[in-house]
């Protein structure tokens, strides 16, 4: 099977077809969404929440991030893999971003590096890009910046900061990212971005307009119990992990499981 590159993914886009983006962080879900179709599989840091049950995506490490896109990469046959870099990864030099974007490559098999910010990030995103890496932006809501916007609040709605938005996309587009990741603002915004700019926008809450969207995977299949407003769940998951599992337990202990048809015996 071929795998997706960059250029497929500016083929997509040249030839105005939606970019489908999901988030996977281990190999069996990968193989699955790769099995799908998925064009880009990210391996977000909101595996801190969905995973590992944190409150915020800040305290998710490069390491955690290396060992799910590693786990990704395995399941990931077609999709292109974009490993994300974590708070505190590439905010505090130049250098510090280009080496931890190298080891996402290296050591955790990604093909390509998102990272959250605008023009602040320039500096980082053009030494990664010089050290051979394709960049995905992320504007409007970034999780890493929550504590500076006083929660996980829709951005981009007064003129002033619509405005601010198409300005940092212009930027970032300038700079040399691939795509863009657009969370959380008026559909009206991201389609001025989107019309703005020549590479693919990715919407997550940002209305129908963009070139490409993407979901949390583990919200979308209803495995996860957050519910926004942007979010269609596809599935129910977590209806059918229930009453699966209260079936086995009911089972286990009414002694109906394993009968004797899942069990080994004897040679004869
Ligand atoms: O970390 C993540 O999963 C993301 C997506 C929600 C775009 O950044």
């Amino acid at each position: 099977m071929k795998k997706k590159t960059v250029l497929d993914i500016m083929e997509l886009y040249d030839s105005n077809q939606k970019i489908t983006m999901l988030t996977a962080y281990d190999y069996v879900m990968a193989s699955i969404l790769d099995e799908a179709g998925t064009d880009i599989l990210l391996v977000g840091d909101t595996m801190g929440m969905v995973v590992y049950g944190q409150k915020t995506t800040l305290r998710v490490t490069l390491e955690d991030s290396i060992r799910h896109t590693q786990a990704v990469a395995r399941g990931a046959k077609s999709a292109m893999v974009v490993g994300d870099l974590p708070f505190g990864t590439f905010q505090v030099s130049r250098e510090e971003a280009i080496r931890n974007s190298i080891k996402l490559i290296q050591l955790g098999n990604a093909e390509a590096i998102k990272l959250e910010g605008g023009s602040e990030r320039i500096s980082a995103i053009e030494g990664i890009l010089d050290a051979g890496i394709p960049v995905m932006g992320h504007l409007g809501l970034t999780p890493q910046s929550i504590h500076k916007f006083g929660g996980f609040k829709v951005q981009g709605r007064s003129e002033e900061t619509a405005k601010k938005l198409i300005e940092e996309a212009r930027v970032l587009e300038e700079a040399g990212i691939f795509s863009l990741v657009l969370e959380a603002i008026p559909w009206e915004v991201a389609k001025n971005i989107t019309e703005a700019v020549s590479i693919p926008t990715i919407g997550i809450g940002a209305g129908p307009h963009c070139s490409g969207q993407v979901l949390v995977t583990y919200d979308m299949l209803g495995y996860f119990d957050f519910k926004a407003k942007f979010v269609k769940r596809y599935a129910d998951l977590k209806k059918h992990i229930l009453s699966a599992v209260q079936e086995y337990n009911r089972e286990v202990r009414e002694e109906s499981f394993p009968d004797l048809s899942y069990s080994y015996e004897m040679p004869k």
